[in-house]
């Protein structure tokens, strides 16, 4: 048994239903140590046949027996691993990746290997060494002659010590002094023990091996030693696999960096996209606080005020009047934290300080619906004290109404008797605060209310309660649904004024707002996305034949999936991650402004903002990705190869 046999090779091309053999039944076998030269005329099918045995193409009839083991049945994986670890080409153009340097496209093939990273790049530089790189490591494809191009690929060939050598014409393009010692260097390696397979067209490179089979009319017309076959190496132990992640990402970045200027226009395309959308939820949540602050300043949103409902038309203040049924209903309903009572007066209301008398038109008693912050100076009454409004103060101290602050003053209040006659009630109480003209209300506790009626032999019930609520202001619908829900008949049993609920449903549509304008802004993404899909295109066809090279090297389809999905992962993270700057940086400009305007900044990015930003980026990048990759994995590897 030989170590490469094939079997009877028969191979057509077909234009249209028109078939063009080329292959007409090739049996031949080699040994490992054998430098054997292919000549033949061109079109002759000698490029064919070095495909077929290199694992490239695999639609010909016959077989191709290595090791005893036939190729005919190998899935695409399985000629994956065979090109990666059995086979080495070298190929007349030299086929180097352009955007990687030299050591870096010898570094491709040892990366497939099982090789620690510093092994990799140590057998990378002994082999360079080996074919008098050394000095050129650093440089590019573009920055090195023929010669020295062509060595790169015998190192690169070498890298993952393969037994079979495959050179198509590999001094094709070279001048006589470079083909000689190209020639040195695969005579070498084929008596290290591999077996070196050359096609050429020259007589000189054909006798310089151990063997010359010549091609015609699609069979083997001569099979000629010239001298005999160096002793056979063995087996290859280096065990290889397909480009890991890490390669893949590294090889998409240097690519990146190759053509930096697009790059960076498809990064700042796609950021400005990603860009809007932070902002805008950015602008949302500013705006939503502006709102909220304002409302808090005037109002407390979790408290209410429920009465019971009577109807305009009621005479009967009796029927007004509230007790421990509705409190402990109250009570009840989740969310509830405090009910307390409260009254309200309307009209037969006097103050008098000395000789000066102030009427009020209504009071009603302290309750967590009066904002602490509506007391201008002085604080809120405690039993036996009064909260004066701004008015009521200038009325006694015409110019310094905050003087009144710890005075007593005289309160009356015209009401009727049980026997429905006339009384005054009266009570001294000391002035506890002033409350701003406009928010503020004139206001005593329940307690010394009651005081003032029960020194007069009266008593009260509260007219109304004022709840107090836990927690988010959404809280406040549900308490004021359950209020709804008594009835008095048809009629709700009670009514409530506050302010909570309209500003949760004020809350709902500014998100609901923010929401709309994000996504508006989120149109643009849709627009970066097809840039992106073209860039990537663009970045396939201008890489078809890079495609080609990593795949005869053994590089999987899947590998090359995940070359171009991480060039995709990157634009989108780098697009994300100058969204965010910019984004930061208009954050802290508008917020300087819209301090001096309004006292407020205006703008206010969330970390789930940002994160939300990162995270669409680069869904978007990847579904952008998702037809060029596969259409750059679909490529077929041959086809990439001759690419110009
Ligand atoms: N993909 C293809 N489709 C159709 N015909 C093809 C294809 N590839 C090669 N051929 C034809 O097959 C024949 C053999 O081509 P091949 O490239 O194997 O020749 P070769 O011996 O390597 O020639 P050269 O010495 O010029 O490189 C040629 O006539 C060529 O036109
Ligand atoms: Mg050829």
């Amino acid at each position: 048994m030989s170590y490469l046999e094939l079997k009877n090779i028969k191979k057509s091309y077909y234009l249209g239903n028109e078939e063009f053999p080329v292959l007409k039944g090739i049996n031949l076998s080699f040994e490992q140590g054998e430098f054997v030269s292919i000549v033949g005329e061109s079109g002759g099918g000698k490029t064919t046949l070095m495909n077929i045995i290199g694992g490239l193409d695999s639609n010909y009839d016959g077989d191709v027996i290595l090791n005893g083991k036939s190729l005919r049945h190998d899935t695409t994986r399985q000629l994956d691993a065979y090109r990666r670890q059995t086979i080495g080409f070298i190929f007349q153009n030299f086929n180097l990746i352009s955007h990687l340097n030299i050591l870096q496209n010898v570094m491709v093939s040892l990366e497939m290997t099982n090789l620690s990273h510093h092994q990799q790049e140590e057998r990378a530089k002994e082999l360079l060494t080996q074919v008098g790189l050394q000095e050129h490591m650093k440089k590019f494809p573009n920055q090195i002659s023929g010669g020295q191009k062509q060595r790169v690929a015998i190192a690169r060939a070498l890298a993952s010590n393969p037994e079979i050598i495959i050179a198509d014409e590999p001094t094709g393009a070279l001048d006589s002094q470079n083909t000689k010692e190209i020639l040195q260097l695969l005579d070498q390696i084929a008596a290290s023990g591999k077996l070196v397979i050359t096609v050429t067209h020259s007589e000189t490179v054909a006798n310089s091996g151990t063997r010359i089979v010549r091609l015609a009319d699609g069979v083997i017309s001569e099979d000629t030693e010239v001298k005999k076959g160096y002793n056979a190496s063995g087996i290859n132990e280096l065990k290889t696999h397909t480009l890991k992640f890490r390669s893949t990402s590294t090889m998409a970045l240097a690519n990146m960096r190759y053509n930096l200027k697009r790059n960076l226009l498809i990064v700042f395309g796609a950021a400005i996209g990603i860009f809007s959308v932070i902002v805008m939820l950015g602008l949302g949540n500013g705006v939503k606080g502006y709102i909220n602050h304002e409302i808090y300043s005037q109002v407390n949103p979790n408290a209410i005020q429920v009465a019971k409902n009577v109807g305009q038309n009621n005479t009967n203040p009796k029927n007004m009047d509230m007790g421990s049924t509705d409190r402990n209903r109250f009570t009840k309903i989740k969310n509830v934290q405090k009910v307390e009572d409260a009254y309200y007066i309307q009209g037969g209301l006097q103050l008098k300080y000395g000789k000066k008398t102030s009427q009020l038109s209504f009071m009603q008693t302290f309750n967590p619906t009066i904002l602490p912050k509506s007391i201008t100076k002085g604080s809120a009454p405690k039993d036996g004290q009064i909260l004066l409004t701004k008015d009521n103060a200038q009325k006694f101290n015409k110019s310094h109404p905050y003087a009144m602050i710890g005075k007593k003053v005289t309160f009356f209040q015209t009401t009727l008797n049980k026997q429905k006659m006339p009384v005054m009630l009266k009570k001294s109480l000391t002035v506890s605060g002033i409350s701003s003209a406009n928010s503020g209300s004139t206001s005593m506790t329940y307690n010394t209310l009651k005081q003032v009626y029960k020194n007069n032999k009266l008593s009260i019930q509260p007219n109304f309660m004022t709840i107090t609520i836990k927690g988010s202001v959404k809280n406040v619908k549900p308490v004021e649904n359950k209020i709804n829900s008594y009835k008095n008949g048809k009629k709700n049993a009670y009514q409530i004024t506050g302010v909570g609920a309209f500003v949760n449903t004020l809350n709902t549509w500014i998100d609901l707002a923010v929401n709309v304008l994000a996504t508006i802004a989120g149109i643009s993404l849709l627009v970066s996305a097809i840039m992106i899909i073209v860039v990537l295109y663009i970045s396939v066809s201008e890489r078809t034949k890079e495609i080609g090279i990593l795949r005869a090297l053994g590089a999987s389809k899947g590998s090359i999936r995940n070359l171009f999905f991480s060039e995709a992962f990157f634009i989108g993270l780098f697009s994300s991650v100058f969204a965010i700057v910019i984004a930061e940086i208009l954050q802290v400009v508008a917020n300087n402004i819209a301090n001096g305007a309004i006292h407020y900044q205006i703008i206010q990015i969330s970390g789930g903002n940002l994160w939300f930003g990162v995270i669409v980026s680069l869904v978007i990048s990847l579904l952008a990705a998702l037809a060029p990759a596969s259409s750059a994995a679909r490529l077929d590897p041959i086809e990439s190869l001759s690419y110009e």
